[in-house]
């Protein structure tokens, strides 16, 4: 089954309608549906989208409109199509615009620290070794160096200037576990953007350091009745209301196009350089790369390089939060529906109407919905595999982590980490194993140690 999701204000019915049927009856006028529904309306349409179509997998790496197989795509009211046309073409612009591109790589140079280290894992390697002394190599790519504490800073302030040359004075965004926000924040004092943040209430609580690392840095933060989810709508709702002077600084690979392409575009340096460090250290490619799925920034960063390379097994870990037949996870390409919501189409968490289901992880930054169309299309060609991890293995694999190798993972990046329980006795000696560390934790500390302390009162 597949929903489509009218929340507000990503959705274009005439182009969505005129393609699919609803039920047996094909769809040809329902011209006036109202911009202005509640989040939680959607369409549950019995249609063909499940079924599988050969897929190219050229698709991947060189798409086109911003569709990946049937993912992607704009699904917004014509009012944002000029928008997204002046965003797109900027983007094409700047791809090739020496200028643009000196400053950027000065930028994440300097003011970002890359390159960041591929570090080996020398202790942790050891733990996974096995009887007879064998086992995979683990190396950990360092993007919690990253200023800031996460791989956000990579596109925030890429995208921060793509806004200024466009003349945008003032930056909306919506962040979830706050590296978003923070990297906006950071981003937009560089370049003297104004900066507003939608963050859901709950989400400012758990992450409340985050909260006032925003406001220090001269962002105003609005809290959305809700999550991520909800933080989301509000700031397109933000620029759509002023589309003129408002830039809408996407943080992850979701949205119409071609938000998903940039952010894959200015993360992708991970890989880049993974590639790089990896025929530094060992002379060659890594066999296995690991990233946690939020919406997936982190993990097409790591991944978008080595798409060509076959022979290079691609994971993506996402949150089965307190167990996937619990219904409280963020498992979304392993449990969801092909759905639009948020400009595009995707998979998404949805109930047997088509409502969109909150998700949960302890990791907060993977409490999404939706996952973008570009991960979705790997799932769907298969050459991408997807995984879980419970809260419960994402804290064990954090303190892992702390005591083993002295670096503490965002609770993100350890649903990563945890996969290697399964993963590590699988494979033979010597395997590359690339994890990436998507972000630091010490502002999950509070969180793991409730949760200790809730597991204990159980
Ligand atoms: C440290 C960290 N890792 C991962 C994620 C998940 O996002 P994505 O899947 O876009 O990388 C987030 C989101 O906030 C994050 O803060």
């Amino acid at each position: 089954m597949a929903a489509f999701n009218l929340n507000t204000p990503f959705f274009n019915h005439r182009k969505v309608l005129s393609s699919i049927k609803i039920g047996t009856a094909p769809v040809v006028a329902l011209p006036m549906l109202p911009q202005t529904l509640p989040d939680s309306t959607a369409f549950t349409i019995n249609n063909t989208l499940s079924t599988r179509k050969p897929v190219d997998k050229k698709d991947i790496v060189n798409n086109t409109g911003g569709k990946f197989g049937k993912f992607g795509g704009k699904y917004v009211p014509e009012t944002l199509i000029t928008s997204l046309a002046r965003l797109e073409a900027e983007f094409n612009l700047v791809l090739h615009d020496s200028e643009f591109q000196e400053e950027l790589t000065t930028a994440l140079r300097d003011y970002v620290g890359r390159e960041t280290p591929l570090y080996f894992a020398q202790r942790l390697t050891n733990h996974y070794k096995n009887s007879e002394g064998e086992g995979p190599e683990i190396y950990l790519k360092r993007e919690d160096l990253n200023h800031g504490g996460a791989h956000k800073i990579n596109n925030a302030i890429a995208q921060a200037m793509i806004a200024k040359r466009m003349g945008r004075k003032s930056i909306v965004a919506a962040t979830g576990a706050g590296q978003h926000g923070v990297a906006t924040a950071a981003a937009c004092a560089k370049l003297s953007l104004d900066c507003t943040i939608f963050m859901g209430a709950t989400d400012m609580e758990k992450q409340a350091s985050n909260v006032l690392l925003m406001k220090h840095l001269g962002a105003e933060v609005e809290a959305v009745d809700g999550t991520f989810k909800d933080a989301s709508s509000e700031a397109i709702r933000a620029w759509v209301g002023n589309l003129e002077t408002r830039y809408y600084l996407a943080g992850t690979a979701v949205g119409p196009h071609p938000c998903p392409s940039m952010v894959r575009e200015f993360q992708s340096i991970i890989g880049k350089e993974t590639r790089k460090q990896g025929m530094e250290k060992w002379g060659g490619r890594p066999d296995i790369l690991v990233a946690c799925i939020g919406s997936g920034s982190n993990a097409l960063g790591l991944f978008h390089e080595f798409i060509k390379d076959e022979d290079v097994r691609l994971i993506g870990v996402e949150a089965a939060g307190f167990g996937l037949d619990s219904g409280k996870h963020a498992a979304t390409l392993t449990r969801g529906d092909v759905g639009v919501y948020h400009g595009a189409m995707s998979y998404l968490l949805q109930d047997e109407e088509g409502q969109i289901l909150g998700p949960h992880s302890i990791g907060v930054g993977l409490e999404y919905p939706g996952v973008g169309p570009e991960v979705s299309f790997l799932k769907e060609t298969g050459r991408a595999e997807f995984h879980t991890a419970t809260d419960e293995e994402a804290v064990a694999a954090y303190l892992r982590l702390c005591h083993l190798e002295g670096i503490f993972p965002a609770l993100e990046a350890s649903h990563a980490l945890a996969f290697l329980e399964k993963l590590c006795p699988t494979l033979p000696n010597g395997t590359k194993v690339v994890v990436n560390i998507s972000g630091h934790g010490d502002k999950d500390a509070a969180i793991v140690f409730q949760y200790q302390l809730d597991r204990l009162s159980d």
